[in-house]
């Protein structure tokens, strides 16, 4: 009793150096390679900005063509993992299935083989083996393009539809949209507005540096695992509560508090510490996250297409009071990233336990960007955390029937 653990839950610890994503959590900013998230969402786009978080530079027009027809390439499934896929259970949680569904893909590359290829090809693309960087490149690429296909898989499996096969022609989100369809494959065309509102969203959820699954990500791999199954961890990360499930609780929250009439009792229950408000609070953030401002002016367009609801209303009563109110201010509590973007889902008609699907896909792009820095950084080690042991000093066995 007494004893405190070092740094239990990675507070001031940094584990890695990166030049991927910055964030100023007292200042409210997040910059990818540099360039302001604002002006990511303004200007480019989803993939644009997966090339650039991954290689560190925006693409040149040859080089993003290059890139977007070989990630839409990869976008197929292969039939036998369609079938992995169409093996679970109408109710099974679509996170759960997105998990096996990465982790099953690594079986269908056997190049990514850790016994076969470990150790030899990620020592050999840090020395700059052109082939063997290359290798690397395709996995990444591989995965960035079947993760839509994959969690649309999910979803048309609760529905006990058959996978629609991706078109061409459409652009990352909107390959996704179409393969999400209920309706004809030949009849559907994206709404323009909802394409793009998604692909915002993509990108501001694509990294975040040091975050619970990017940090698995890059533990699993320390181990020179292949890199679908370091996702398919990472993905389980994201599936809890406290992470890439917060979307969902929200809408839940919302759901649950039936109306902007009944925020006050709901503020003090929080208060209490009965409840929490999810959607609230950062570990990083102690400011207003900076992608929750531009989600909100997401959240209008959708609105516009989609129409607004009591949810929305008792959604934004909820901020109000949150914002007003000493307990929430004195805490540097604000909304972050997953306050309106569980509401957008809800509004674009998204199955609630759907949203941390909706999460990881574009986070894929952030585990892997960090996943090729530390393969490819020189001091690449296995990661191996130390621990102070609290428990009993050296005693003897007692045999079973001298226990008391
Ligand atoms: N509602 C009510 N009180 C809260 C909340 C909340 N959402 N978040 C923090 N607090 C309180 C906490 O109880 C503590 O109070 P006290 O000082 O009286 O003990 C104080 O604020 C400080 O909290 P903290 O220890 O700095 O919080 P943390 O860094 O350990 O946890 C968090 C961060 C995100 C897990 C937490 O804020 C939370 O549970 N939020 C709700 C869930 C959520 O929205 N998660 C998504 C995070 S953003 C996306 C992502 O990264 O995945």
């Amino acid at each position: 009793k007494g004893i405190r653990v070092s740094d239990s839950a990675y507070t001031n610890t940094a584990a890695v150096t990166s030049s991927i994503t910055f964030i100023d959590g007292g200042r409210g900013i997040l910059r990818y390679r540099g360039y302001p998230i604002e002006q990511l969402a303004r200007k480019s786009h989803f993939l644009e900005s997966a090339y650039l978080l991954i290689y560190g530079e925006l693409p040149t027009a040859q080089r993003y063509d290059a890139w977007s027809n070989e990630v839409l390439h990869h976008t197929y499934l292969h039939h036998d993992v369609e079938h992995v896929m169409s093996s679970f259970r109408y109710d099974s949680h679509p996170m759960a299935m997105l998990i096996s569904g990465f982790a099953a893909l690594g079986a269908f590359a056997p190049e990514a083989n850790p016994s076969l290829q470990g150790q030899n090809l990620y020592s050999n693309a840090a020395k700059g083996n052109v082939e063997a960087l290359a290798q690397m490149d395709k996995q990444i690429m591989r995965l960035i393009g079947k993760a839509p296909t994959l969690a649309a898989a999910t979803y048309r499996n609760r529905q006990g539809r058959p996978f629609n096969r991706p078109p061409t022609g459409l652009s990352y989100s909107g390959t996704f949209l179409y393969c999400l369809d209920q309706l004809s494959e030949h009849q559907y065309k994206p709404n323009a507005v909802l394409e793009r509102a998604l692909d915002i969203l993509f990108l501001l959820h694509a990294d975040h540096e040091m975050n619970c699954s990017t940090a698995t990500m890059v533990h699993v791999g320390s181990s020179l695992v292949d890199p679908y199954s370091a996702v398919a961890a990472s993905c389980a990360a994201l599936y809890g509560p406290l992470h890439g499930g917060a979307s969902e609780a929200v809408v839940r929250q919302l759901i649950d508090i039936n109306g902007p009439e009944n925020v006050p009792k709901f503020i003090e229950q929080v208060k209490r510490k009965e409840r929490n408000l999810a959607g609230f609070g950062h570990r990083v953030y102690r400011t207003t996250d900076p992608r929750s401002t531009i989600i909100r002016e997401v959240a209008e367009q959708v609105f516009s297409v989609t129409g607004r609801s009591k949810l929305l209303d008792t959604a934004l009563a909820l901020r109000d009071a949150a914002e007003k109110d000493d307990y929430f201010k004195s805490r540097n509590l604000h909304a972050n990233v997953d306050f309106f973007s569980g509401i957008i889902y809800q509004q674009m008609g998204f199955p609630l336990d759907f949203y941390p699907v909706l999460f990881a896909v574009p986070r894929v792009v952030g585990w892997l960007a960090h996943w090729r820095q530390a393969m490819l950084s020189p001091s690449q080690r296995i990661w191996r955390p130390k621990q102070i042991y609290i428990g009993a000093s050296e005693r003897d066995y007692v045999d079973v029937k001298q226990r008391e």
